[in-house]
């Protein structure tokens, strides 16, 4: 496994004004000699990223976008691509987030998005998670299928900025004691790592990270990332104010 840790705070639509985005990353900037081993990069809304970006410049905090289009240009409205990302400071996106395939996004858009990402240079963090977990683990088949057709065709040499977030749509949104148990965890991480090294060969799974997603708070961090068999994670309500946001890093320090 990598030997740094990630956290990355995906904003969703939890932080709107720039001021309030600005003031954020700064407070995380001045924390940032804390953070010990520990990547950390922020995902707001499109529209804040430069803010966040000028906030960062210079740090090794990283800013990122929440997804992507599929298109490099043309006719395609109110789709922003790759290429406009990096303009505005951005080095990594998240591709295939639950809440963006419940407005339609399919396996297929997933895998092309993310070979766009890959061969514009970013960071791509594929989210990946079942609907819901019942005895007779078709969670396991569930979770194959989605990783594998997004992989299918992604340039192995890309395999050191590709992140896996596996979020569990039944732990989205909740808190720290509906979320998934570091030894369930554990048991998926080897899952996904035995499926990427399917698709990609054993060279490349060494580069790829596995993150959790999925109501990280203050309180589960700690065990998750201490028995969960997973690099850092992805956060949702918990990034959209400083403190938890700091607490989980901190958690997650070598
Ligand atoms: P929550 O941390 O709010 O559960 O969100 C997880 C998530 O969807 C991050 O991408």
């Amino acid at each position: 496994m990598r030997k740094r840790r990630l956290v990355i705070g995906n904003w969703k639509m939890y932080l709107k004004a720039p001021r309030a985005a600005k003031e954020f990353a700064r407070a995380l900037r001045r924390h940032s000699a804390a953070f010990a081993g520990v990547d950390v990069a922020l995902m707001p809304p499109f529209p804040l990223i430069p803010v966040v970006a000028e906030a960062l410049r210079g740090s090794k905090l990283e800013v990122g976008a929440q997804t992507l289009s599929a298109y490099e240009d043309g006719a395609h409205t109110g789709e922003v691509s790759a290429e406009m990302l990096k303009a505005l400071g951005a080095s990594a996106v998240i591709v295939g987030h639950s809440e963006r395939r419940a407005e339609g996004e399919t396996n297929d858009d997933v895998r092309e998005k993310l070979q766009r990402a890959a061969r514009a240079g970013l960071k791509a963090v594929l989210c990946i998670g079942e609907k819901e977990r019942d005895a007779s683990g078709d969670y396991v088949g569930f979770l194959t299928e989605q990783l594998s057709s997004a992989l299918a065709g992604f340039p192995k040499a890309s395999a050191g900025k590709l992140l896996i977030a596996y979020e569990p749509l039944w732990a989205i949104g909740k808190t720290a004691a509906d979320a998934m148990k570091p030894a369930e965890l554990r048991e998926t991480s080897i899952l996904i790592r035995k499926v990427v090294a399917d698709a990609l060969g054993r060279e490349a799974l060494a580069r790829v990270a596995v993150l959790y997603g999925g109501s990280v708070e203050p309180e589960n961090a700690p065990a998750l990332i201490a028995g969960g068999d997973v690099s850092g994670f992805l956060v949702g309500h918990s990034s959209a104010d400083v403190e938890p946001f700091l607490s989980i890093v901190k958690a997650c320090r070598l």
